[in-house]
C-alpha cells in the first residue's frame, strides 16, 4: 500500500504495542490535558448533525485505518458534547481537522480526501526535511507520483539553511527531502552543487538564484526561494476546488481555470474532456513560456466558476483569474471552438493587459458577489423545498436584497438582467 510504503521510506517508527481499537479514540474534555503528554495527534472536531461531518465519515474511517500502528494517534471530538474542547482549540467550523503536537497545532486546509489528509498528517509529524539515504528510496518516492522538493549537497551553508527554513514554514503543503550528491545523481542530472529541485509528475525543475546577482546575499536567496517554493508546490494542471483555490491564489499568478462537468463516477463528457486536454497539453508543452505568469488547472465545480464570474456559466468554460486583484478574463469565443493558437493568443493578450477586465474585489463587486451567491443558493433550495426555503430565507434575503439594491451601484445589477432568464434552466428539476 502506497501510504505504508511512504511511511517505511521516511523511517517512521511503528508502535505495534497498541491495539487497533485505541486508534478510534473518542476524545473528551481530558484531551486538553492529554495533548500535553506530547506525541502527534490527528484530531477531527465534529458535530453529529452537520451534513459535511457526515460526508467526512467514510474518508475518516480510511484515515484511521491507514494511520493505525503509526506513531500518529487519531482521535475525534464531538463538539456538541464537549464544547469546551472546541473552544480551547478555537474551532469555528465543523468538521475541522487538526494535527496537534505538544505546543503546536496545524489546521488542515486542503480538500478532504483520504490521501490529502494522510499526507498532511505524515508531513507534519516528521522533521521538515526528510533525509533520503538509499537510492532505492528515492526511486520509490519518485514512483509515488507525488510532488516533492529536494535539496542535494552537504547539509550546511546558506542554501541548506534557507531550504530548511522554507520547508519548516510550508511543511503542511509538500514533502521535502535531502539527499547526497551520490544518491541524487543516479536519478537527476545535476550541474552545480548544492542544488534544489522540485519533482512534478515525471519532470524536475531546478531552483536558481537568478542572474545579475553576483553577490549572493542571504536575503536574496531567502526571498527567491520562498517565492519559488510557493509557486512550485502545485502540480502543472491540478484539480482546483473551493478548498484549495485560496492556497493556489497565493502563487500571485493568473489562475487559468478550465471548468467542466463531471458526474459521480468521475466521467467527463467527451467534448469537454477534449477541451480540458487541449489546455492541459498547452500548459505542459509551453511551460517555459507561461509558467512565470500562469497557474493552470481545472475544476468540476461550476459553482466555483459561477461565483467568480458572477453568472451561471456555460460549460465547458475558460476563465482566467488575476490572483492579486481578483479580476477575471474570459475569451470572446466559445471555448470548444478555440484552437490551441486561439487560446495562446488569449493568454498573450492577458499578459499584455489588452483583454477586457471583469469582476474584481472592490466593495461593490463584493456585495454583488454575496448577493449572487445568496440568490443562486436560494434558487437551489427553492427547487428542493419551497416552503422551508421561504420560511428560512425568504424574509432575511428579501431584506438583504433591498439593502444591497439601494447601496450597490445600479449598473452592476443592470448589467446582469439577462441572467435572470437563465436561472430557471439551471434549477435542478
Ligand atoms: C524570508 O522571506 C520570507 C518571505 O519573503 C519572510 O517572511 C521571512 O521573514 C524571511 N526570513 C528571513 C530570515 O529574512
Ligand atoms: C493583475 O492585475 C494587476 C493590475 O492590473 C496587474 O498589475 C497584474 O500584473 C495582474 N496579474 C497578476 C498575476 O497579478
Amino acid at each position: 500500500m502506497k501510504i505504508l510504503q511512504l511511511l517505511l521510506i521516511i523511517g517512521f517508527s511503528f508502535d505495534v504495542s497498541l491495539s487497533s481499537s485505541k486508534w478510534i479514540l473518542e476524545l473528551g474534555d481530558n484531551f486538553i490535558d492529554v495533548r500535553k503528554d506530547g506525541g502527534y495527534w490527528l484530531v477531527k472536531f465534529y458535530t453529529p448533525w452537520s451534513g459535511q461531518c457526515k460526508r467526512l465519515e467514510p474518508v475518516w474511517a480510511h484515515v484511521v485505518q491507514a494511520l493505525k500502528n503509526t506513531h500518529i494517534r487519531v482521535g475525534k471530538v464531538d463538539c456538541s458534547i464537549f464544547p469546551n474542547v472546541g473552544k480551547a482549540f478555537e474551532i469555528i467550523t465543523y468538521p475541522t481537522i487538526k494535527l496537534i503536537k505538544a505546543e503546536e497545532e496545524f489546521t488542515f486546509e486542503g480538500e478532504k480526501t483520504t490521501e490529502e489528509i494522510i499526507n498532511f498528517a505524515i508531513r507534519l509529524s516528521g522533521p521538515p526535511v526528510q533525509q533520503v539515504t538509499r537510492s532505492e528510496s528515492l526511486s520509490n518516492i519518485k514512483n509515488m507520483n507525488q510532488l516533492f522538493f529536494m535539496y542535494v549537497g552537504e547539509l550546511e551553508g546558506l542554501l541548506w539553511n534557507t531550504f530548511y527554513d522554507v520547508a519548516s514554514k510550508f511543511q503542511a503543503h509538500a514533502f521535502y527531502y535531502s539527499a547526497s550528491e551520490e544518491i541524487a545523481m543516479k536519478h537527476v542530472d545535476i550541474h552545480t552543487l548544492p542544488a534544489v529541485f522540485v519533482h512534478k509528475e515525471t519532470s524536475h525543475y531546478f531552483y536558481s538564484v537568478g542572474e545579475g546577482n553576483n553577490q549572493i546575499e542571504a536575503d536574496h536567496i531567502n526571498a527567491t526561494m520562498h517565492k519559488w517554493i510557493n509557486e512550485e508546490r502545485f502540480e502543472t494542471f491540478p484539480k482546483i476546488t473551493e478548498a484549495n483555490i485560496n492556497e493556489i491564489l497565493r502563487t500571485q499568478k493568473y489562475i487559468v481555470l478550465v471548468v467542466v462537468e463531471e458526474n459521480k463516477v468521475f466521467q467527463i463528457p467527451k467534448e469537454m474532456l477534449e477541451f480540458r486536454n487541449t489546455v492541459e497539453a498547452l500548459a505542459r508543452k509551453k511551460r517555459h513560456v507561461y509558467h512565470d505568469y500562469f497557474q493552470f488547472g481545472w475544476t468540476n465545480s461550476r459553482e466555483l466558476a459561477n461565483n467568480i464570474a458572477m453568472q451561471i456559466v456555460p460549460l465547458p468554460y475558460l476563465i482566467v483569474l488575476n490572483s492579486s486583484t481578483l479580476h477575471h478574463h474570459v475569451p470572446e469565443d466559445e471555448p470548444m471552438q478555440m484552437t490551441p493558437d486561439a487560446i495562446e493568443m488569449f493568454l498573450k493578450n492577458i499578459i499584455e493587459e489588452t483583454v477586457p477586465i471583469y469582476g474584481g474585489n472592490d466593495i461593490a463587486v463584493r456585495i454583488y458577489r454575496t448577493y449572487f451567491k445568496a440568490r443562486t443558493t436560494l434558487a437551489d433550495r427553492w427547487s428542493g423545498n419551497p416552503v422551508l426555503t421561504t420560511v428560512l430565507l425568504g424574509l432575511p434575503l428579501g431584506f438583504l436584497s433591498f439593502i444591497l439594491y439601494s447601496c450597490c451601484c445600479a449598473n452592476i445589477l443592470d448589467a446582469d438582467d439577462d441572467e435572470e432568464e437563465e436561472l430557471p434552466h439551471e434549477k435542478k428539476e
